[in-house]
């Protein structure tokens, strides 16, 4: 079978690998780059297990053939990590609230959390927004509830620090 040399960036390191034209994203990150922190659940678009970012969009990995991947940045739940410095504090928070059981949907989870919390951009989301940002992550095991209060915990803290930040500055001018 012929392979295809795809260069792309993941978790900040660009990265070149070889797979064939048909094989997904998602099969390149778990079985030629061992990031298998990035689940395989369904396999067909139902589940979120998968998500990744691309370009910091979320997007299921089992159905975005890896060629689509190619000079964009994908990042996983290992790279979320890095980002922060070791834990990011979606993780600190799901471990604080008890926000995962089995765990197997939480990397997807937390990729789709923490692009909402961007797009917030310090603006606390509201209960709604999360529940529609989580919408294509299934879990079987928590009932949602911890995981919502997680992100919501988060996404206080970020519009506490930045309203702190805000009223630094304006007191500096
Ligand atoms: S594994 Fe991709 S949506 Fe289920
Ligand atoms: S914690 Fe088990 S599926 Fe969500």
């Amino acid at each position: 079978m012929s392979h295809l040399l795809l260069s792309m960036t993941v978790n900040g390191e660009a990265v070149q690998v070889a797979a064939p034209a048909h094989h997904t994203l998602l099969e390149v990150l778990r079985y030629k780059l061992d990031l298998i922190g990035t689940k395989q659940g369904c396999d067909k678009g139902d589940c979120g297990a998968c998500t990744v970012q691309i370009d910091g969009v979320p997007q299921l990995s089992c159905l975005t053939l890896a060629v689509h991947a190619v000079g964009r940045a994908v990042t996983t739940v290992e790279g979320l990590g890095q980002q922060a410095g070791g834990c990011h504090p979606l993780q600190d928070a799901f471990d604080r609230w008890n926000a995962a059981q089995c765990g197997f949907c939480t990397p997807g989870i937390l990729l789709s959390a923490e692009a909402l919390l961007r797009r917030c951009a310090g603006r606390e989301p509201t209960r709604l927004q999360v529940c529609e940002a989580l919408a294509g992550n299934l879990c079987r095991c928590t009932g949602y509830t911890k995981i919502i209060d997680a992100v919501l915990d988060v996404g206080r803290q970020m519009a506490v620090a930045a309203a702190a930040s805000a009223g630094e500055v304006a007191h500096a001018e």
